[in-house]
């Protein structure tokens, strides 16, 4: 849309700039942003300085070996290194356009806009019912118990739980199996409606086939949500990513459409990690 046309229509402010325009534009292009992101523990820098654009109803993978960077990178798009004493973070971080760092900000609302799926299921030590029920009544999202029960039925079919689990909604999260508790978390993820769900090596202490199972749940998932997964597998990144970065020493070395990136990398340290020489 040009700046011309958009002021030639009878509601646009009369002030609105072409800066104003193409801000505009951009946020209903990319989801979340990094800006010369740089995160520290103590001196020690883990980022330094990383750009990258996250867009909405796609699934970033970041890759790249141990030690690299990547789990700073993903905790610090919902602020889940604020409660790491030593870490401080420099730079920005864009949801929809605006600073997640600023002051101000509801970090608890901003939790529950931005999601997060950690490495080893961690269902709550309460029903499964519980699990679903805590979040989107902490935030008072509902105002009886029928739309309670309607959120958590809701959330356990999208995770593809309710089939399994619809009989037993009072026994423990954590007597599910692996697959299923992790199933169960993405659950919680999204009882709460968030647009963004991170992802943090969601799949590494699961099995071939939970794995498989979450994996077809993250395909589904991006019709709604905007997904940033952490993964060492690079077949999972292939299989589920639309765009793939990749970190290095806490850079990103290299980053755009999945297939590009694993079939014509530009770098020779992507070439080597893609190819399983390095990590
Ligand atoms: N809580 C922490 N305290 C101090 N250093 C940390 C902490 N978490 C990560 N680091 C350091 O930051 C760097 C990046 O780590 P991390 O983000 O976990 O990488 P990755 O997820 O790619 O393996 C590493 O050098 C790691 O030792
Ligand atoms: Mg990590």
């Amino acid at each position: 849309m040009s700046a011309v046309a958009f002021q030639t229509t009878t509601q646009a402010p009369d002030d609105l700039t072409d800066s104003d325009v193409a801000a505009g534009v951009k946020t209903s292009l990319v989801k979340m942003e990094t800006k010369d992101l740089k995160v520290f523990y103590g001196e020690k820098p883990a980022l330094q300085g990383v750009d990258l654009e996250i867009l909405p109803n796609r699934v970033t993978a970041l890759i790249g070996p141990s030690g690299c960077g990547k789990s700073t990178y993903i905790r610090s798009l919902n602020r889940m290194n604020d409660i790491i004493t030593t870490c401080r973070v420099e730079g920005s971080v864009l949801l929809d356009g605006e600073d997640i760092y600023e002051a101000g900000q509801d970090v608890v609302r901003l939790r529950s806009r931005i999601g997060m799926v950690f490495q080893k299921p961690n269902p709550f030590p309460k029903s499964i019912y519980d699990n679903v029920a805590y979040g989107p009544s902490i935030h008072g999202m509902v105002s009886c118990k029928e739309e309670l029960d309607q959120i958590v039925r809701d959330s356990l079919t999208r995770a593809g739980l309710w089939d399994e689990i619809s009989d037993r909604l009072d026994a423990p999260g954590t007597s599910l199996s692996g697959g299923q508790q992790q199933r169960l978390c993405i659950a919680r993820a999204i009882s709460v409606k968030p647009e963004v769900i991170l992802m943090d090596e969601p799949c590494s202490a699961l099995d071939p086939i939970a794995t498989a199972r979450i994996e077809d749940l993250i395909f589904e998932l991006k019709a709604q949500y905007t997904i940033v997964i952490v993964t060492h597998s690079m077949q999972q990144a292939r299989r589920l990513s639309d765009k793939t970065a990749y970190f290095l020493l806490g850079n990103i070395i290299e980053h755009g459409d999945t297939q590009r990136v694993f079939e014509d990398p530009q770098h020779e340290s992507t070439r080597d990690y893609v190819m399983g020489r390095i990590g």
